[in-house]
């Protein structure tokens, strides 16, 4: 492993001001967000949507990495450019996600849990010969009677350890996503104890493994309150919760600490990140990896039509720029109006 070379990627992925952009919804996902403004989801519309983002200005200012999807790190432009060079030539490191989704997990009751080990050392180059230096591996837990179970929790650190130290062979640094949903009636206690457990296991695996902490970027939820439930946490409190869950279960040795969004608004998504910064407790430095928070208002900015590419191009800068603020802790609400 060359920890130098990791090291150095992963200082440039999280550098001041910038964040990473998730744009590596699957077929399935970019589907749902594509009938959400009535547009066929074809390869040619993905790519079209795509490329509007990734040649957006905003992304030499205020992005450091794009997740791609598999599809997406193989396509052209339509005149005829990799996707994964556009972001290349605005100084944008082209990342991965590896894994392949979820499936229930044996006698789970529910619980799910991420495939994608079985060819991976053998993918991981060929993404690398592409321009590929970091990658990204999602476990995902929700909360529920009985859920997650041990073996969930037990079993999703596991895999997440193991794509964690190929990609590191590979000279690949790994986002570690352990993301704990929002989806349900839970209470933000219950949602920063899990987050807690789930946050534990997955070190106690990255160590067993032998994966560098310098050479990796945790990807974690915020402690929110379950969707449904009727008692909606504040913004300095899930700051606060957030922040001490982490700092409580995740080395200080991490490169980074990149969020997702996970379903939050976009501006909820922006203003809990600018109060962890303006916290200034964190031993590591904090930044967006958003894929709603940063698309929703872009894609329905372009409902599918090439006339609207310059509006979605704006609406993307716009929360690409709040985001980018967020993480400095310079973001106010009074910015979301000009
Ligand atoms: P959201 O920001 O929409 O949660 O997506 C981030 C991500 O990459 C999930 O794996």
């Amino acid at each position: 492993m060359d920890l130098e070379a990791l090291k150095a990627i992963a200082a440039a992925l999280m550098a001041p001001g910038k964040g990473i952009l998730a744009a590596d919804e699957s077929a399935t996902t970019i589907k749902r967000r594509f009938d959400l403004i009535g547009v066929e989801c074809t390869a040619e519309s993905r790519r079209d949507y795509r490329e509007i983002i990734f040649r957006s200005p905003a992304m030499a200012d205020f992005i450091s990495g794009v997740i791609l999807y598999d599809e997406t790190i193989w396509q052209e432009a339509a005149d005829g450019t990799p996707l994964s060079s556009i972001l290349g030539a605005a100084g944008v490191i082209p990342g991965i996600k590896v894994d392949e989704g979820t499936e229930a997990l044996p006698n789970g009751n529910g619980d799910v849990i991420t495939k994608g080990l079985d060819h991976l050392s053998r993918r991981l180059p060929k993404y690398h010969a592409r321009g590929a230096r970091f990658a990204k591996w999602r476990a995902v837990y929700e909360i529920g009677a009985g859920l997650p179970s041990h073996n969930a929790i037990h079993a999703n650190a596991h895999a997440l350890a193991r794509y964690a130290a190929l990609c590191q062979a590979h000279g690949i640094v790994p986002i570690v996503e352990p993301e704990i949903l929002m989806d349900g009636g839970h209470s933000v206690e219950a949602c920063q104890e899990v987050s807690a457990w789930a946050l534990d296991e997955v070190f106690r695996e990255l160590y067993f493994a032998g994966v560098a902490l310098e050479g990796m970027i945790l990807k974690p939820n915020m402690v929110v309150s379950g969707r449904k439930h009727g008692v909606q946490a504040g913004r300095a409190e899930v700051a606060e919760r957030t922040l001490a869950v982490l700092r409580a279960h995740a080395p200080a040795a991490v490169a980074g600490v990149a969020f997702l969004s996970g379903g939050q608004s976009d501006e909820d998504a922006t203003a809990h990140l600018d109060a962890m910064a303006r916290l200034k407790t964190a031993p590591w430095p904090l930044t967006f990896s958003y894929s709603r928070a940063l698309q929703a208002a872009p894609q329905r900015a372009w409902a599918g039509r090439p006339e609207n590419a310059a509006a979605a191009s704006a609406a993307f800068a716009h929360r690409a720029r709040m985001n980018s603020l967020a993480s400095l802790g310079q973001w106010s609400p009074e910015l979301e109006a000009g």
